[in-house]
């Protein structure tokens, strides 16, 4: 069983602490799946005013629809399209203070304001991305990236290819 408390604390210390949680969690567990699942839940128990926290993986030419926590979302997006393909795409961090004013946003849930999405890098390859969505404006800051950057890496290390 997984007890924890939610972290408190600056952001910098939060994300020090949920990489920590989720090298627990890795620590004797090889499966993409099954890291991406437990991950999508400590990120979704962890940290306050989400709506939508997972993953989305490159399949094809597009991106389809990973484990999650939230409401139901869409399943693929193609690449390039929406915050998720581009990030994918360009294979960078995007943070999108105001989702309306981002062109091409695709809304799977209505009550999402803001955005953060982080891509799955394995050396040269895209793997997919992660995911963050928020029903406050201007949720996510350079702190938030830096932190989801890292358990983002801490995932592709521990994790069998996709
Ligand atoms: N808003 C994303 C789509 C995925 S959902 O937020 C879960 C986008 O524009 O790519």
């Amino acid at each position: 069983m997984f007890e924890a408390a939610r972290p408190t604390g600056a952001k910098a210390d939060v994300y020090r602490e949920l990489a920590q949680m989720a090298a627990g969690l890795f620590r004797e567990e090889h499966d993409a799946i099954a890291n991406a699942a437990n991950l999508s839940a400590l990120l979704w128990m962890s940290l306050p005013d989400l709506n939508w926290a997972g993953f989305y993986f490159v399949r094809g030419s597009g991106l389809v629809l990973g484990p999650f926590q939230g409401r139901p979302a869409c399943v693929r997006i193609e690449m390039g399209r929406g915050v998720c393909g581009t990030a994918a795409a360009r294979r960078e961090t995007i943070i999108v203070p105001d989702v309306e004013a981002f062109p091409g946003h695709i809304a799977c849930d209505a009550a999402s304001r803001s955005e953060l999405v982080v891509p799955l890098r394995s050396g040269d390859r895209v793997l997919g991305v992660l995911d963050l969505d928020s029903p406050m404006a201007s949720r996510f800051d350079e702190a938030d990236a830096v932190g989801v950057e890292s358990l983002a890496e801490l995932w592709v290390s521990a994790s069998d290819p996709i």
